[in-house]
């Protein structure tokens, strides 16, 4: 039997990655163009970004909230999960990282259904209380305002919205009580919330892909 060492899971990810994900231009030259502009490598990987875009079609999602833009990858899986006229709002705290993910999603022909709205998170998620409540919710910036964003989901949401946050093993370091990371504090603190707030049901399951060993929270909003 194979054992799990990196060489072997890498080859398992590009093995599911080739049967199920495929190759997409608008997606590829997205990672083309974010690597070139000098943004961090850290979107997710794509069978990451199909997995978010089924569980948006298997939720029946309208309306879309993602914390942390980057350079649109996600966004675009996102987008291509709702129907024509639903929308996504997504929250990008850095305008550079902003521009580059317009761009992509206007190769990507989605430009009409996303919404990016630049800030801290902290202060944008505030702007958004009133409008129509979100169908899905994917968490992905700053590990240390985890709590924060999963609060705002809950109260953004509605019963059945949807939740996933990115990057909960953090390479195993989410396991270490001693840890002095405050990515990986914040990630601990976001999991425990939802392991014990009454607003929140959810499950956590490590991830060995493309960027490396880390793991998703799936939560649904009781
Ligand atoms: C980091 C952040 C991410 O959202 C990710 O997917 C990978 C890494 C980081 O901040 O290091
Ligand atoms: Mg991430």
């Amino acid at each position: 039997m194979t054992e799990p060492t990196p060489e072997a899971w890498s080859r398992v990810d590009r093995y599911f990655a080739e049967t199920l994900v495929g190759h997409d231009t608008a997606l590829e030259e997205t990672i083309a163009r974010q690597n070139s502009a000098g943004l961090p490598a850290i979107e997710v990987a794509p069978v990451n970004g199909k997995l978010l875009h089924l569980l948006a079609r298997m939720s029946g999602a309208r309306r879309v909230l993602e914390i942390g833009t980057l350079g649109g990858y996600s966004t675009i899986w996102l987008a291509r999960g709702i129907p024509a006229d639903g929308r996504i709002i997504t929250i990008e705290a850095e305008p550079d990282n902003a521009a580059v993910a317009r761009a992509n999603l206007n190769r990507a022909g989605v430009a009409d259904r996303v919404e990016i709205l630049i800030g801290r998170a902290a202060d944008v998620l505030p702007t958004l209380a009133g409008q129509a409540p979100f169908d899905f919710v994917f968490i992905d910036a700053d590990k240390e305002s985890n709590t924060l964003y999963l609060d705002w989901a809950a109260r953004l949401g509605h019963p059945g919205t949807v939740i996933v946050v990115d990057n909960v093993g953090r390479g195993g370091r989410v396991a270490d009580p001693d840890t002095t990371d405050e990515q990986v504090i914040g990630t601990q603190r976001g999991l425990e919330l939802l392991g014990s707030d009454p607003r929140f049901d959810a499950t956590a399951i490590q991830t060995l892909d493309a960027k490396g060993w880390d793991g998703i929270a799936v939560a649904l909003v009781l």
